[in-house]
C-alpha cells in the first residue's frame, strides 16, 4: 500500500503524533490491517474517513497506542523495587518524586502507589503519571480493572484496595487520589525535572533507534542526581554509559552525573 510517508505527515498534523518516530514496518502493518478491517482500501482514503468521522480516529488512536498492562508486571522486577531500589532512593531524599510515564490504563501508577505504601502512609504519597492517550487516561481515572489484570499483586493489597464490582475490580479512591494523571508525548513535549524514579516501560520497543536516543537524552535531564530509570523486560539498555546510566538491576539504570 502506497501514500505512508503522505499519511503520516497527515496524521501529524490532525492530532500532532509523529508516526516516524515509531518502528516503521510493524506500525505500517498495523495500521493497514486496522484500514482494511474498517473497509478502506488504501491509505488516502483512510485519511478523509479519519478527518470526518470522530469515532474512527478515537479508535485510531486507541489502537496504534496499545494500552495493554497490569497491575505489578514482571512481579520479579516489583520485589528488586520494593526490595532495593526504593529503600537507596529514600535514603537519599526522604520525600521522593515518582514519574510513571507510560501510564496507559493506570495498572503502573497504582502500583507505585501500593509498593509506595510500604515506606510512607498513604495520604503522604504522590505519583504522576502520563501518557499520550487520553482515552487510556480516562480509563485510569475510572479505575475499573479485570481479574486477570490483579493477578501480579502481592498478598493483601486486593483486599484492602480494591471492591469487587460484578466482574471487575474498583479501585479505592484512596489510591486514586494519590496519582495525578497528565497527558504528555514523550517524544515531543517537555519532561517534569528532579525525579527520583522513572518508570518508562513497555512503550519504547515500539519506538525507532533515533527516537530511543532522544528518550534516553531527556530521561538523563529530567531525572535528580543518582535517580533511577525502571525500565520493561525486553528493553534494555545497550550501551547504557553512553547515554551516562549506570546498571544497578537488570531493567534499573542509575543517572551518572
Ligand atoms: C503497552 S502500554 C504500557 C503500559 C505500562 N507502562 C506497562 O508497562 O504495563 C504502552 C503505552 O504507551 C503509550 N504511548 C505510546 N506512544 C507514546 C508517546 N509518544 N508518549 C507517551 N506515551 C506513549 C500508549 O498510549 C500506551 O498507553
Amino acid at each position: 500500500m502506497s501514500n505512508y510517508e503522505e499519511f503520516k505527515s497527515n496524521i501529524n498534523r490532525l492530532i500532532n503524533i509523529d508516526l516516524n518516530y515509531y518502528k516503521e514496518k510493524q506500525m505500517k502493518r498495523r495500521i493497514e490491517s486496522l484500514l482494511t478491517r474498517n473497509g478502506y482500501k488504501d491509505f488516502s482514503d483512510y485519511y478523509i474517513g479519519l478527518k470526518s468521522d470522530k469515532a474512527l480516529l478515537d479508535q485510531f488512536v486507541n489502537y496504534l497506542t496499545i494500552n495493554v498492562s497490569e497491575f505489578y508486571r514482571n512481579t520479579n522486577q516489583w520485589e528488586v523495587l520494593v526490595k532495593d531500589i526504593f529503600p537507596d532512593l529514600i535514603e537519599k531524599n526522604k520525600n521522593i518524586k515518582v514519574w510513571s510515564s507510560a501510564s496507559s490504563t493506570g495498572e503502573e501508577p497504582y502500583s507505585l502507589v501500593m509498593a509506595l505504601t510500604n515506606f510512607y502512609p498513604l495520604r503522604d504519597i504522590k505519583v504522576l503519571a502520563t501518557d499520550i492517550d487520553a482515552e487510556a487516561i480516562n480509563k485510569a481515572k475510572l479505575g475499573l480493572y479485570s481479574e486477570k489484570s490483579l493477578e501480579g499483586l502481592p498478598r493483601g493489597f486486593r483486599e484492602k484496595y480494591f471492591k469487587k464490582v460484578q466482574n471487575s475490580y474498583q479501585i479505592s479512591d484512596d489510591i486514586k487520589k494519590s496519582v495525578e494523571f497528565k497527558k504528555l508525548d514523550l517524544l515531543k513535549d517537555k519532561f517534569p525535572t528532579n525525579v527520583d524514579l522513572i518508570v518508562c516501560r513497555n512503550v519504547m520497543i515500539y519506538f525507532t533507534e533515533g527516537a530511543k536516543e532522544l528518550l534516553y537524552s531527556k530521561f538523563y535531564d529530567s531525572l535528580s542526581d543518582h535517580g533511577i530509570l525502571f525500565v520493561g523486560s525486553t528493553e534494555q539498555i545497550i550501551m547504557p554509559e553512553k547515554y551516562k546510566f549506570k546498571p544497578v538491576r537488570t531493567f534499573f539504570y542509575k543517572k551518572l552525573s
